[in-house]
């Protein structure tokens, strides 16, 4: 019953915030930052929880989507359990507000399960209704940001070159750091794909993130001719394992801790970086994907 109430609640600031910004004449699209990494395990999870408060803390609507299938993800580092997922929607059983389940402070939480998959296995019309669908999201949300697995598989590719904006997450360790440039050596061995910004968690200080975020950039300038901006550093703190041992996200149950001043910081760098995109939005950007995987 909580969990109702507190829905239908953020349900309707949402609501109320898109009929002003639609008044006001300034409805902006959806900003979507897929949130990825090389190497598994470097903190891609407990980023994208805490970067997303860390927004909505700065006046930002923000939706994650779930859209790691592996275990131990948002729903276990929330102590959630959605019950439906984009699969649900796609098969038509459910809405998008049927599966939106509410985190922490308003935010708003979207599980993508074999949703995404399976619209290989669509027809075309079928993939016309589902993205239709989807489109609800937009204006619901000023940032949509999607935190995938780890790696280079096809579901993962596919979200990074469909997002607007990609933030890559390493650690100062040399492993990572190779799979970080084969992850984006592989974005750039297909012709399209958004911004990419860099960072680099778990650090000893801000001197062991400016070393590494220059021996990535400096190689994917030489040998890729991309640029990849620095957006920041999330310093190595023990208070982000206690936190999710207690299922809350850091941000909240650590408020002065140091990763919790870092992320804050990421957050507003964010925002600072002008967003100019192509008008499509959450349907182009999930037609974009429904093709990928095609
Ligand atoms: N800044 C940090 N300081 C200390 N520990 C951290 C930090 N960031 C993440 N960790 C720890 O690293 C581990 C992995 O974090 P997380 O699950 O967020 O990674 P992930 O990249 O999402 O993993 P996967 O690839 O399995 O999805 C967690 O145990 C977490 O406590
Ligand atoms: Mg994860």
């Amino acid at each position: 019953m909580r969990d109702q109430a507190e829905k239908l609640r953020v349900l309707a600031k949402n609501l109320k915030h898109q009929v002003e910004t639609e008044i006001k004449g300034i409805q902006k699209r959806t900003r979507i930052i897929a949130v990825t990494s090389g190497k598994g395990g470097v903190g891609k999870t407990n980023f994208t929880i805490n970067f997303a408060l860390a927004l909505m803390a700065l006046g930002q609507r923000v939706i994650i989507l779930d859209a790691d299938l592996g275990l131990a993800n948002i729903d276990v580092m929330l102590g959630i359990n959605p019950k439906y997922n984009l699969y649900h929607v796609l098969k038509g059983e459910k809405s998008i507000q049927d599966i939106i389940v509410p985190g922490p402070e308003g935010l708003l939480i979207i599980a993508g399960g074999s949703g995404i998959q399976e619209m290989a296995n669509l027809r075309r019309w079928q993939v016309e209704q589902f993205l239709g669908k989807l489109e609800e999201l937009e204006g619901m949300a000023d940032i949509l940001i999607i935190d995938t697995s780890a790696g280079l598989s096809r579901n993962v590719m596919s979200f990074v070159l469909a997002a607007d904006e990609v933030i890559v997450i390493t650690i100062p360790e040399p492993t990572a750091i190779a799979d970080a440039y084969g992850l984006v050596k592989a974005m750039t061995a297909k012709k399209k794909h958004g911004e990419v910004h860099l960072v680099v968690n778990k650090v000893e200080n801000a001197q062991e993130a400016d070393i590494t975020a220059n021996k990535l950039s400096i190689v994917a300038e030489r040998f890729l001719k991309l640029n990849i901006g620095h957006l920041g550093f999330i310093l190595d703190d023990p208070n982000v394992s206690k936190a999710v041992k207690s299922q809350a996200p850091f941000l909240l149950k650590y408020p002065k801790s140091s990763a919790t001043v870092c992320v804050k910081k990421l957050a507003a760098h964010m925002l600072e970086k002008e967003f100019n995109p192509e008008p499509s939005g959450v349907k182009a950007f999930f037609g974009k994907i429904a093709k990928l995987f095609g």
